[in-house]
Parts: structure tokens; sequence; C-alpha cells
């Protein structure tokens, strides 16, 4: 092989490692599903957001459609309940590790009452609310940002390993 011509593939091949880096940036940050909305800051995300609304659907229908703040990582969901399982009372919010600690439901004797609280990591991952201990706990979300970015990386990665194992055969 010639000088001119290892050049001219060492630089085809570097103009691919940055394109594939500022697309794998581009994924990461932008969710795609949301890519109409900017995002404020990396890794930004938004939650279901609502203050005692009577029920799942109130809440989610009327809710806030809002980035939360930086310093948050979860969604929140704070949901009463009568022992009919009616709704009396459903709260979202974003929420900081601390806020995530005790979930669970709980069993108000004199009310007869429940209160079940869960947390989730994810875009807009508070859709539903807990009924039971099955699902008052922490969830994360599946096909999360970063699984894109890893997808493009690996296989930008592969493209290159096979282009340099062409050029190496090459006699
Ligand atoms: C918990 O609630 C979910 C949704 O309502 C239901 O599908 C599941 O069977 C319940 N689990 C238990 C243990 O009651």
């Amino acid at each position: 092989m010639q000088v001119s011509q290892l050049v001219v593939v060492c630089v085809f091949l570097i103009f691919i490692l940055v394109r594939s880096r500022v697309f794998a940036k581009n994924v990461n940050y932008d969710h795609v599903r949301h890519s109409l909305d900017p995002t404020p800051f990396p890794h930004s995300f938004k939650c279901f957001t609502c203050e005692k609304a009577k029920d799942n659907y109130h809440c989610n229908r009327w809710a806030e459609d809002k980035w939360c703040p930086q310093y948050t990582h979860f969604c929140k969901t704070v949901h009463h309940f009568n022992n009919h399982g009616k709704s009396m009372s459903v709260t979202k919010k974003c929420a900081i590790k601390e806020e995530c600690h005790n979930l669970g439901c709980l069993h108000r004797k004199d009310s007869g009452h429940t209160e079940c609280v869960s947390c989730c990591d994810g875009m807009i991952c508070n859709v539903d609310v807990p009924t039971n201990h099955t699902n008052a706990v922490f969830s994360i979300m599946k096909s999360y940002r970063k699984s894109d970015a890893c997808r493009s990386t690996s296989y930008s990665i592969i493209l290159v390993s096979a282009l340099l194992i062409l050029l190496l055969l090459k006699p």
C-alpha cells in the first residue's frame, strides 16, 4: 500500500469516528421521542407532576409537562385510596434520592385508607400509580437514553474494525 493511500484511509477513519461521537452525544442528551423540546441540560428528564389530584386520570391529564430541576433524579408518586380501592388523592413530582427511601404501602386503621409510594428512574416514567406492595417500589424504565448512545457507538466501532481488517488483508 502506498503512503498516499494510507493517508486517505486515516482521514476517512477519523471522519467516521468524529461523526459517530457527535451522533452519540446527540442521542444521549436529546431524547428522540421528545426532540422537539430542547433539553435544558445533560441527562435532563420530565415527570408527570400534580398535587393532590382526585385520581390518576386527572393527574396525568392535567399534569404539567416540564423539565425536572437539575438536582433531582427520579419521579415520585404518592397514591391514597380507600378500602374499596377507590383513589382519594394522587401526587406526582420530581424527587431527590432521599425522597425515595421510604417506599411501599401503609394502611391506616383509623381512616381505612392506604397510602402507597413509588419512585422511578426514566423519562416520564411515573404514568401509573402504585396500588400494592408489588408496584410500590423503585423501578427503572427500560429503553433509557443511554442505551441508544451505546448502540450507535458500538456500531461505529464494529464498522471501523471491519474496515481495518479489510485493509490489512489487502495484499
Ligand atoms: C398489584 O397491583 C397490580 C396492578 O393493579 C396487579 O396487577 C397485581 O396483581 C397486584 N399484586 C398483588 C400481589 O396484589
